[in-house]
């Protein structure tokens, strides 16, 4: 009995920062990776562990380039900025995946340091948290299938059935067209799958992903017409320090162009 507890009690920690996965990741797969090799792997749920030099980071690893996963790593230029910046401040890093629609939540109650997530900065955001200053750029656009003529532009989604990842902000946008029907999806990979299988018209995500998912299924073709612009910056607590602290280490990578760098290794020109 007191294994089976001790089982169900350390499955519970992996899922703390997960609850609202299904099934904390259905497969078993392992939703907390640690950049280093060292540390503990108790209590991982324990609030933040900056006074441990450690810091948490809340993403969703599944949104190529920024984070994925390389077998049990989580990689991508989100993953490695992040790791950048503990090196500066002397932290280890820990990446703790969840869905995209947790991460605020996680990082303003303490669950996670900071999230970084090709987050875009929004004002409906930052009342719940604060921004660093941003380090790079996207844009939303719309991905259709090969051949079909339902969804030419951004006017015609005002009348599609729209796949999109549950409360970002392509989520955000379309949900202001009243004649849409959209469709919500834990992940973006999930929302082009139903692309692919004729359940949505379109699917409206992030540009470098959205190319990835088009390389990845064929009979996908991104529209040309860019949708909305965005910026995206590092999630921290409301009036957290850390926000000062990354924002110094983040000027410094940016000059020495190490975060053009690791941009450029993943989005090839
Ligand atoms: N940029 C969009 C947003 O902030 C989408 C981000 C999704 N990120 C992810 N890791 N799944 O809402």
């Amino acid at each position: 009995m007191k294994k089976i507890l001790a089982a169900f009690l350390a499955g519970a920690v992996m899922c703390t920062s997960a609850v609202a996965l299904a099934g904390c990741g259905g497969s078993g797969e392992k939703k907390s990776t640690e950049s280093t090799a060292s540390s503990s792997t108790e209590s991982k749920a324990e609030e933040s562990k900056a006074s441990k030099g450690e810091l948490h980071m809340a993403t969703n690893a599944f949104f190529e380039p920024y984070e994925y996963y390389d077998n049990d790593k989580i990689v991508g230029i989100d993953a490695e900025i992040a790791q950048a910046i503990c090196d500066k401040l002397g932290y280890t890093l820990v990446i703790d995946d969840m869905d995209f629609d947790s991460i605020i939540t996680a990082v303003s109650s303490g669950k996670a340091d900071f999230g970084m997530a090709g987050m875009t900065v929004t004002e409906e955001r930052k009342q719940s948290i604060d921004f660093t200053d941003t380090y790079t750029n996207a844009v939303q656009v719309i991905i259709v299938k090969d051949g079909s003529d339902k969804v030419k532009n951004a006017d015609d989604l005002e009348k599609a059935a729209i796949g999109v990842q549950m409360g970002t902000t392509g989520d955000i946008y379309v949900s202001d067209f009243k004649d849409a029907t959209i469709e919500r999806y834990n992940k973006g990979a999930d929302a082009v799958l139903a692309l692919s299988q004729g359940k949505v018209d379109a699917v409206v995500i992030d540009n470098e992903p959205a190319k990835a998912f088009v390389a990845q299924n064929e009979g996908l073709k991104i529209l040309d017409e860019p949708f909305e612009n965005e910026e995206y910056a590092i999630c921290v607590a409301k009036g957290s320090d850390l926000t000062e602290k990354i924002n110094g280490a983040l000027k410094e990578l940016k000059a020495e162009g190490k975060v053009d760098e690791i941009i450029k290794k993943y989005i090839k020109a």
